[in-house]
């Protein structure tokens, strides 16, 4: 186990003794699932290689517009609804804006007027896929239940993939992935990935941020100067961390902080621990070197989603700030058995 920022990050960047693919890693999951491709993939050459092209797919611009085409309507909505005086449910919100995002990237047509329990079907399917790994801090091992429960819920979500890797326009993701020189065979485990990698996460830090805001008076401060949303979104993913745990296999014998750890070990790096040892949310405190963006890992699996995120928090935070008037929570549940810590419902209304 590792909680310090600077070991963590020394792990995640040490490619010769550590690695996701082999027990302890998030690529054991994926291979188990997915096939043997993963190991080619997801480590090593073609990893480097996926990445360098799949490089420009997410940027801060092109993440913004995506958010925007993808679930502007549900934080119009949400802003106008609020500026009316009517409680909104935040995590609800939430739920159904990234369900929208991840439909669009899966390339299942969306419409504007696509109907909510589609969006929420892709989500929650998301969060159950998420759960398989329920007990990889344990072992990544998967039962033959859970690979074949994993399967089906993949060939579902992904149907529209080969369809739209075919003929989508350069605006959508799959197009992009054609454009980049992907295969369908990478752009599909792309989308399974995205799919588990960036449904819950990104849920859970828009609510959270949300009521980080409040709960610490600083609305007041972002409302008098609304140009730290920036700093809004980072403090808020910090110290939400919505992937609070990274895992790692040894893949040769290592001294780690004095510590020698073994060929076919595993090693758990605690980023929620790490990231949370500088205090709490604040939006006066200046930019950590020595965390940076834990939250979104660091190394050559850095999250490739880290731009969409920061679009989704931002545009949570800035429809429910849209009035220029404080919020109050109005009451709050936690979800029950999830892998993230995440709001249930946050139900908040203008103040
Ligand atoms: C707040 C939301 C999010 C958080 C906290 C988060 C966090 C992370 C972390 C910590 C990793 C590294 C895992 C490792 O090294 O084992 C990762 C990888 C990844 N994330 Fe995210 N993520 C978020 C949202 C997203 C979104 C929205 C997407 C896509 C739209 C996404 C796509 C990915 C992908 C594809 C990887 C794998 C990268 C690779 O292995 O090269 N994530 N994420």
């Amino acid at each position: 186990m590792a909680s310090e920022p600077t070991l963590i990050r020394a792990v995640l960047n040490d490619h010769e003794h550590f690695t996701l693919l082999g027990e302890g890693g998030v690529g054991h999951l994926w291979e188990q699932i997915l096939g043997p491709y993963v190991s080619r993939l997801f480590d090593g050459a073609g990893h480097a290689d996926l990445r360098r092209r799949a490089r420009d797919l997410f940027t801060e611009e092109n993440s913004a517009a995506l958010v925007e085409r993808a679930a502007g309507t549900v934080y119009a909505d949400l802003a106008e609804r609020l500026a009316a005086g009517a409680t909104v449910d935040i995590a609800a919100a939430a739920r159904l804006a990234v369900g929208r995002l991840i439909s669009d990237l899966l390339g299942l047509q969306l419409s504007p007027g696509s109907p909510d329990s589609t969006c929420l079907e892709t989500f929650a399917a998301g969060v159950r896929l998420a759960a398989l790994a329920r007990d990889s801090a344990v072992s990544t091992e998967l039962s033959p239940e859970r690979v074949a429960t994993a399967r089906r819920i993949l060939r579902t979500l992904t149907r529209g993939v080969p369809a739209a890797f075919a003929g989508a326009g350069t605006d959508t993701l799959l197009g992009r992935c054609r454009e980049a020189g992907l295969t369908l065979e990478e752009a599909g485990g792309l989308a399974s990935l995205l799919l588990v990698a960036g449904t819950q996460t990104a849920a859970s830090a828009m609510a959270r941020t949300i009521a980080l805001l409040h709960d610490t008076g600083q609305q007041e401060s972002l409302l008098a100067a609304p140009e730290l949303i920036h700093d809004a979104v980072r403090e808020g993913l910090r110290v939400a961390t919505p992937a609070p745990v990274i895992g790692r296999h040894v893949s040769a014998d290592v001294t780690l902080a004095g510590r020698r750890l073994h060929r076919g070990e595993r090693i758990l790096l605690m980023t929620y621990a790490a990231d949370n040892a500088a205090g709490g949310f604040d939006l006066a405190r200046p930019y950590d070197p020595r965390t940076r963006q834990l939250w979104f890992g660091a190394g050559r699996h850095l999250c490739l989603g880290a731009p969409v995120a920061r679009a989704e928090v931002a545009r949570m935070v800035a429809a429910v700030c849209e009035a220029r008037r404080p919020y109050r929570i109005v009451s709050r549940s936690y979800a029950r058995k999830v892998m993230i810590p995440s709001y249930a419902s946050l139900v908040v209304a203008l103040a």
